[in-house]
């Protein structure tokens, strides 16, 4: 990444955690290119008597809406404000069935195979410490933004997330570390988004 793309990322979602989570459902888009729906995959593969744990969970927002897939949803992030507002989110919410900690995805501080399905969503994750928490046969699912995810906005105005880094370099950075510990016990999705914004209203 380039020095001018530089961000404080701790600051910047403490920022925004505050005002918002990570609630866009506000702003309007039509894009190409995303063929699913992330946490639908993830319900999917949930059963009712699983625990899942959503890392970098945001505001919680997403994860939320899928609450009912599972007998316990534990999401974790890594900014006070985002889980502030997770667990406002949630005293909205009708579910019965969620706890949402500070945490770093580094350090996940639960036993050994716990978790029998593990999402993570635009966040960053360590193989090593999802493997660990995981249950033998148990899902991991991912999806990350991609280098090239709206290029051509980041064309537009010459930066942005990742902008001039080679397309698909964090995908092969994260299969790398998880093919080595994945292939051993559990079953593993990655998607990577590649969206290019035709129209955004606000
Ligand atoms: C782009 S937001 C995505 C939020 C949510 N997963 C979603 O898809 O709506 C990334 C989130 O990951 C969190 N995060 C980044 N690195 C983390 C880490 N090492 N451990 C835990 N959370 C982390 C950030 O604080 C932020 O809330």
């Amino acid at each position: 990444m380039g020095a001018k793309n530089k961000i404080d990322y701790k600051k910047f979602y403490d920022r925004v955690g505050k005002l918002i989570g990570w609630d866009f459902s506000q702003v309007k888009v039509t894009s190409e290119e995303e063929k699913w729906d992330f946490y639908q995959e993830v319900a999917k593969r949930c059963r009712k008597s699983d625990v899942l744990l959503d890392i970098g969970t945001g505001g919680g927002e997403r994860v939320l809406k899928i609450a009912s897939s599972v007998l316990l949803l534990i999401g974790i992030d890594k900014s006070q404000e985002m889980i502030r507002t997770a667990n406002k989110n949630l005293g909205k919410s009708q579910d019965f069935n969620v706890r949402f900690f500070q945490m770093d995805a580094k350090d996940i501080l639960f036993p050994n195979e716990f978790f029998n399905v593990i999402s993570c969503r635009h966040s960053s994750f360590y193989p090593k410490e999802v493997m660990r928490v995981l249950t033998e046969g148990g899902f991991f699912l991912t999806q990350q933004v991609s280098e090239m995810d709206k290029i051509n906005i980041k064309r537009a105005f010459g930066r942005g997330q990742e902008f001039g880094v080679k397309d698909e370099t964090g995908k092969r950075h994260y299969v790398k570390g998880l093919k080595r510990l994945a292939l051993l016990k559990s079953r593993l999705l990655i998607m990577t988004l590649k969206n290019t914004i035709k129209q955004l209203k606000i």
